[in-house]
């Protein structure tokens, strides 16, 4: 139960568990966050099996709630995923005679496993059912079957994500005591830091004391790797912080820091890459889509490169363009994005070389990737993206000013953004940050404006804003505002202005002033105070660098926007902090 309140994060409509002989199932809609069980509804078993679900096929209902049981009631289902061919399985299946509770995709796997277990009662012959059922399932799924009769858990992942955690040597047997499968590493880390990352097309069979890997297509056993987690499980805990956002944003200075300290060749490898390619492209979606903009900007400043930029989305219509001597560039904080996997699995197709910018080690994308850059910024767990944010912008940038023969440059920029993040959250300026919150907590708009690299940092603030206070918010260019944009100003609109001391600065401050004198409320994000500004947020100033400073203020007014409505800012309504799906 606790390892599942640690992937709550993951997706929130619904939780369930199935555990011990029966098996007992508990499954309800809500969060399982603020649970507390009755005594006996769910108690210590020899296994279980839980689910937190992010809704995708069927309503948010108790019924839809994984885990998922046969008509007998005996074999228990969780998946995580979309079964494109789930309605033809669903009809074999009831033609068959087959009872079926909910209306997810999901359930197809329990009554397959059923039909195929008919005179099977042992480990073998349920592995090779659960394989051939999984091997039936079309598009990107993973799945976990349990059987109490069989005492077996068995997995099985093709491009959604699952490890294996692997419990303490016991003393006696020698043998690990306990093992675990999870779709993300903080469900198991308190009780273990050794993992074995399954690749697409593995599966894990869990049984009493023994575990085995083996081939989806062939049933071949593999021989695990076992690796260790470098970061500790507090890192995964809220500690003294109220949420894991604020937690986040504090730790951005740390990250940054770290980051300046990248090691060489691991940039000087992705570097090479960039110059030896012809044609670079980048990739990603929501927050990270807006670093890749920002690197656009920054790659074409500082390494004098051009990039064709796209989300993940939308990458298809530049597909025809890949060629093996292409860069793809993905920067995906989980490593999970459907969107952003389908762009990299289409450069594969074109034989493009990818580089992965992600926070999961062991993630589908690095995988992938023929070469990953980690963000090292420790889990992310706020729905929100922020210091995986911040840690992309750091790493494009080292990456131009490299490419620009510049690197040492580029370190200095990022551990001089490190300490400006630190200077932004002082606890004065957060206590402003926080009173503007309380000013603002009940507009129905807010405007955010930027130029050049700070384009998408006006995007990046709106989105922060819009997905965790649910205040409309929208992010424009500075020069767009007289082609349309300005027919929004009201007197009273607050709008945010990202400034910075580059080529952009006189032009943004004269949108600032044209939103102004049609009643705009300007709320200035810059090194300099400016006549327009009717609030000011003091940034230091950090160069190229700037975008990384600037978004902290925006990072924490979305935060005290959340606070101040009451609402949560770790687990904004209809939102999963990974989008596994399409
Ligand atoms: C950002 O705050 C959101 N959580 C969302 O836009 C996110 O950035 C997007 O889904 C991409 O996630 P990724 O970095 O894990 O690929």
């Amino acid at each position: 139960m606790e390892a599942l309140k640690r992937l709550e994060y993951r997706g929130y409509d619904s939780w369930g568990v199935a555990f011990g002989e029966g098996p007992n199932l508990v499954k309800k809609s809500g969060r399982i966050s603020g649970v507390s069980f009755a005594d006996g509804e769910v108690a210590p078993a020899f296994a279980g099996l839980g689910h937190t679900r992010w809704a995708t096929h069927g309503g948010v209902t108790d019924a839809n709630a994984h885990p998922h049981l046969d008509c007998t009631g005996k074999i228990a289902v969780v998946h995580n995923g979309i079964i494109e061919n789930w309605e033809e399985l669903r009809r074999g299946l009831e033609e068959r005679g087959h009872t079926f509770r909910s209306e997810t995709d999901t359930e197809v796997v329990s009554h397959l496993v059923e039909e195929g277990m008919e005179g099977v009662a042992d480990l073998a012959g349920f592995v090779e059912v659960v394989r051939r059922v999984f091997n039936q399932l079309e598009g990107l799924n993973a799945i976990v079957v349990y059987s109490p009769q069989i005492r077996a858990i068995i997995g099985f992942r093709n491009g959604s994500p699952m490890v294996v955690g692997v419990g303490p040597l016991d003393s006696r047997s020698g043998s690990p005591r306990e093992y675990f499968l999870a779709s993300d590493i903080p469900a198991f880390l308190p009780y273990t830091d050794r993992v074995i990352f399954l690749n697409d097309g593995e599966g894990a069979i869990l049984s009493e004391g023994e575990l085995k890997l083996i081939d989806a297509a062939t049933g071949q056993e593999k021989l695990p790797q076992i690796e260790k987690i470098e970061w500790a499980a507090e890192e995964a805990e809220l500690g003294e912080h109220p949420h894991y956002l604020i937690k986040e944003i504090s730790e951005q200075p740390q990250v940054l820091a770290r980051l300046a300290e990248y090691p060489e060749k691991d940039l000087k490898e992705v570097i090479s890459l960039i110059k030896k390619s012809f044609g670079t492209y980048f990739t990603a979606c929501g927050t990270a889509a807006h670093s890749g903009l920002a690197a656009t900007y920054l790659f074409a400043d500082l390494a004098h490169r051009h990039v064709n930029f796209a989300v993940g989305s939308e990458f298809y219509f530049l597909e025809s363009f890949l060629t093996p001597k292409s860069l793809l560039i993905c920067a995906s904080q989980s490593g999970e994005t459907m969107d952003t996997m389908e762009a990299a699995r289409a450069a594969k197709k074109h034989h493009a070389k990818i580089v992965a910018l992600t926070n999961v080690r062991g993630s589908s994308l690095t995988r992938l990737a023929d070469d990953t850059l980690l963000l090292n910024c420790g889990p992310e767990k706020a729905v929100l993206a922020t210091k995986s944010y911040t840690a992309k912008l750091a790493l494009f940038l080292m990456l131009a000013a490299g490419i620009g023969g510049k690197l040492e440059e580029g370190r200095q920029g990022v551990a001089k953004a490190a300490r400006g993040v630190k200077e932004i959250l002082d606890d004065k300026n957060v206590a402003k940050i926080r009173e503007l919150a309380k000013r603002l907590k009940d507009v129905d708009h807010l405007y955010a404006i930027g130029r050049g690299v700070n384009y998408p940092t006006a995007l990046e603030a709106a989105l922060k804003i819009k997905e965790v206070s649910y205040i409309h918010a929208e992010g424009f260019a500075g020069g767009e505002l007289k082609h349309g944009v300005i027919a929004l100003i009201e007197e009273g609109t607050p709008c945010l202005i990202f400034a910075a001391r580059d080529k952009t600065e006189s032009s943004i401050l004269s949108n600032a002033k044209e939103l102004k004198s049609r009643g705009g409320f300007i709320i200035g994000v810059s090194p300099e105070d400016n006549e327009v500004f009717d609030i000011w947020l003091k940034v230091p100033d950090v160069g190229p660098a700037s975008p990384i400073v600037n978004v902290v203020p925006a990072q924490l007014l979305a935060y005290y926007l959340a606070v101040e409505r009451g609402l949560d800012p770790d687990k904004p309504r209809n939102l999963a902090k990974s989008v596994t799906v399409k």
